[in-house]
């Protein structure tokens, strides 16, 4: 089982590492004339349009973030509205504007280099106002192209060794990555990329779905070589990440697998030139599933241990309350999402603010690979500028009893600018998170798979904060790092931990852009 020689992560995560002095020395510059286009498209595929004025749910930002709905043994059935919107405020165009490299179509979540390499399909049985087929999702003119016609839901059933979510499914949305339209800027660190990016698109599927009424979750445990197929994917350029079921319905037959023959659909190639970086094929192979054992047997092991929390002197994080919270609908809070370009560095939030949005981003995820729910792979660090209540310092972050402890005092905006790729973003913010993993905990357990999970759970965390940042009337942007220098920072108590992600919460300058 390749999956298991988790060398192979070890090798990708070391070679991708960014260093003050990897970052001077790569000649990679971007080749604006051959940038990617932003969108997939299918020349010869009549495009079905999704209804565009979709009634809102209304639900408020911070309970849909916090409250995902529980597995319900009762029926939820979405519908084609339903679709429509999870869909759009997951991956829609939701402002654009002209830069020097041309036009960008800004979405939904926050995606790095706003580059938008995660891809949407949707596989459904027969649903109110939707035939069972296996659908693309074109954010551009907001339609589904239909790939395959019929009910292909017991093949997601079969490839995810009857993960009880995806067998009792009215419909699955699959989230693909293509590497060139991120790697043209990124190389090959646009694996961890595809988590990130991924992770946040899925804080607002996630979101969105509870607000709608809809149980959902993340599978990430699935034969990559059958879900692919599914797909019709050339897998050099396009691969499976994770799987969302969404919705229940309790079928006394369900559907069997079907033939997946190659489809060749023709689609519009991205770029005139597109390279290809080895480390991230090699690294998606190392951590590919290879049949429905071993899938079985990925979900059924033990969860990770929790890390140690040693003793000490803790903060108590403040309680919210929801009836005291900005009532904003998840859908408002997407639609004002847009990552903070410049920081109010002179302003401060409050100990209620960033409470909020360490416990809503933090109450356990959905997934597969988190069982029992609750579980979590990243650990949270933060480097506190200005938050009332708080002396300045380096924290680190209980979840259980939600206390922060100070590993060390004092004013850190000159490290921070360093940590995050020497960027004024993080000096100028209130307070920094990074999330660190043990990763040869978690690759112990999940072999190199468990590096897409430790990604994956990162990008969602991420996400959750972005939505509860904006709830609370907040900015917010994803930054980059330099890995060992996060890890150096923040030991001895983050010794053996690898940095993971990082962002920063602020106040938004007023007037800057
Ligand atoms: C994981 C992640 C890392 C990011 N890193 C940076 C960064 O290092 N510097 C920066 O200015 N913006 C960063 N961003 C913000 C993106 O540039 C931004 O999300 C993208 O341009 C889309 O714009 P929007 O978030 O306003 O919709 C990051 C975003 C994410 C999700």
């Amino acid at each position: 089982m390749k999956n298991r020689d988790i060398l192979a992560a070890w090798k990708y995560h070391d070679g991708t590492k960014h260093s003050y002095w990897s970052i001077r020395n790569n000649p990679h510059y971007l080749d604006w004339a051959n940038r990617p286009l932003p969108f997939k498209v299918f020349p010869k595929i009549e495009p079905l349009p999704l209804p565009r004025e979709v009634p809102q749910t209304g639900v408020a930002a911070l309970s849909s973030i916090s409250e995902p709905l529980p597995p319900s043994r009762a029926d939820s059935i979405p519908d084609l509205q339903d679709l429509a919107r999870i869909l759009y405020y997951s991956a829609g165009i939701t402002k654009h504007r002209k830069s020097s490299g041309g036009e960008i179509y800004f979405r939904a979540a926050a995606c790095t280099g706003a580059l938008y390499e995660i891809e949407l399909y949707v596989v459904t049985g027969d649903l109110p106002g939707l035939d069972a087929g296996v659908y693309h999702f074109n954010p551009a003119d907001v339609s589904l192209g239909v790939l395959r016609k019929g009910d292909f839901r017991g093949n997601l059933t079969q490839a995810t060794a009857a993960e009880p979510a995806v067998a009792g499914a009215p419909m699955t949305i699959i989230c693909t990555g293509t590497y060139w339209r991120n790697a043209w800027k990124y190389q090959a660190r646009t694996y961890r990329h595809f988590g990130w990016d991924n992770g946040t698109l899925l804080a607002n599927m996630l979101a969105v779905s509870a607000a709608s009424g809809l149980p959902a979750e993340i599978v990430l445990g699935f034969v990559d070589a059958e879900v692919n197929r599914l797909l019709d994917l050339d897998t050099h350029r396009e691969v499976s990440l994770c799987l969302v079921p969404i919705g229940h319905r309790s079928e006394s037959s369900l559907p069997t697998p079907r033939e997946t023959p190659a489809l060749g659909l023709e689609t519009i190639p991205p770029s005139q030139r597109e390279v290809e970086y080895p480390a991230m094929l090699e690294m998606h192979d190392a951590s590919s599933l290879e049949s429905g054992e071993e899938v079985a047997q990925w979900r059924g092991k033990q969860p990770v241990v929790a890390s140690s929390t040693p003793a000490g002197e803790e903060v108590q994080l403040q309680r919210w309350r929801e009836e005291e919270q900005p009532k904003d609908s998840i859908e408002q809070v997407i639609l004002r999402r847009g990552s903070t370009r410049t920081f109010d560095k002179t302003a401060s939030i409050t100990l209620a603010q960033l409470s909020t949005i360490l416990d809503c981003a933090t109450r356990g995820l959905a997934a597969d690979f988190l069982e029992p729910r609750g579980t979590q792979l990243n650990d949270l660090y933060l480097i506190v500028h200005s938050v009332e209540g708080l002396i300045p310092g380096a924290y680190f972050f209980r979840r259980g009893p939600s206390t922060l402890k100070l590993l060390k005092e004092g004013k850190f905006r000159a490290e921070a600018h360093h940590l995050g790729l020497e960027q004024d973003l993080p000096a100028d913010a209130c307070v920094d998170i990074f999330f660190l993993a043990n990763l040869e905990r978690t690759l112990e357990r999940y072999g190199n798979r468990g590096y897409r999970a430790v990604q994956f759970e990162a990008g969602a965390i991420g996400g959750r904060m972005y939505l509860a940042a904006y709830a609370r009337g907040l900015g917010e942007p994803g930054l980059t790092f330099f890995d060992d220098d996060v890890t150096n920072f923040f030991s001895p108590h983050a010794r053996g931990k690898s940095a993971v992600f990082l962002l920063a919460i602020g106040k938004p300058l007023r007037g800057a852009t």
